[in-house]
């Protein structure tokens, strides 16, 4: 049936799938033979995309990646709502950083890793596991102890149906597997790709929210596609961010969430909690 959908899930809920089917070769094998991030893609060598962060937990020195996120000022990071939803209690939030700059060398020795702080979901956003058809206002914000970068993300104002039929740009920090083992091969650098924007088929999203997106591969490279590890990844048009990946469909088209209809909710949080502890007084925006 085409009208299942495939939540992307962060990594961590596969790890937990996988340990506890391992016994079941078959759903292994169809858990290994995912590849986590973006297919078909190439590596990222600018530093203009240096705003596209990983989110990352950091347990016993050993670095696990979680979703993709961009960073927009020096204290806030914009990710999909079901990247960060497991990570709200202290124990969970407290093995939480964001990881940037360079991925292919352990941000342990790098230092480029920060502290998440604060977590804030989208006030309606409600996701059912038991019902992957179920996501609504798939966006969060992610308060994070300061950090100073040369590019952060810009989000684009206008509407984003004025966009349909545009070229759009993807990148993904998702992981990639080695041996059929998750979190072997993280040390990978970002992976770009391109596609059309295109209205999504209700078919397959018949009770997702709308607003929301469609990206389409294009005729060049078909096969060319964001995927599960790349979730709250930025959807990228004139080096703006204009939209937050929270699905792949069965047909490798990948939904997101428009930034364009929730710019107000993003300003208020970060206007509101501008004098948060560990704020420094130079905030860009
Ligand atoms: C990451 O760091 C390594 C080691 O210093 C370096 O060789 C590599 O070029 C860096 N990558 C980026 C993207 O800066
Ligand atoms: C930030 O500015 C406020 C008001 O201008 C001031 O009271 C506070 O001490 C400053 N904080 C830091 C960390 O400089």
């Amino acid at each position: 049936m085409i009208e299942n959908i495939f939540k992307i899930v962060t990594s961590f809920s596969l790890l937990i799938s996988v340990s506890s089917t391992q016994d079941n070769e078959g759903i292994y094998l169809r858990q290994s033979t995912r590849a986590l991030r973006l297919i078909e893609g190439e590596t990222v060598t600018t530093t203009v995309y240096d705003y596209v962060i990983v989110l990352a937990s950091i347990i016993d020195q050993e670095v696990h990646r979680k979703c993709t996120a961009s960073i927009l000022t020096s204290r806030w990071v914009l990710t999909a709502a079901h990247c960060v939803e497991a990570y709200q209690d202290p124990v969970q939030l407290a093995r939480m950083y964001i990881w940037y700059k360079n991925f292919t060398v352990s941000p342990l020795e790098t230092k480029f890793y920060s502290k998440i702080l604060e977590i804030f979901i989208h006030p309606h956003y409600v996701y059912s596991y038991n019902n992957d058809q179920l996501d609504f206002n798939d966006i969060a914000l992610v308060r994070v102890r300061s950090v100073l970068m040369d590019n952060y993300g810009q989000l684009l104002a206008t509407d984003y149906l004025a966009l349909l039929g545009h070229e759009v740009t993807f990148i993904g920090g998702g992981q990639t597997e080695k041996r059929g083992f998750i979190d072997s091969d993280d040390m990978q650098p970002l992976r770009i790709g391109r596609g059309v924007l295109m209205t999504c088929d209700k078919n397959f999203l018949q009770k997702m929210s709308f607003p929301l997106i469609c990206v389409a591969p294009r005729c060049e490279n078909k096969k060319q596609t964001a995927w599960y590890g790349d979730a709250g990844a930025p959807l990228i048009h004139d080096n703006k961010i204009i939209a937050v990946l929270v699905t792949i469909t069965p047909t490798v088209v990948t939904a997101y969430v428009p930034v364009s209809p929730y710019l107000h909710w993003i300003y208020n949080v970060i206007e509101t909690h501008k004098n948060s502890l560990y704020s420094i007084n130079k905030t860009r925006f």
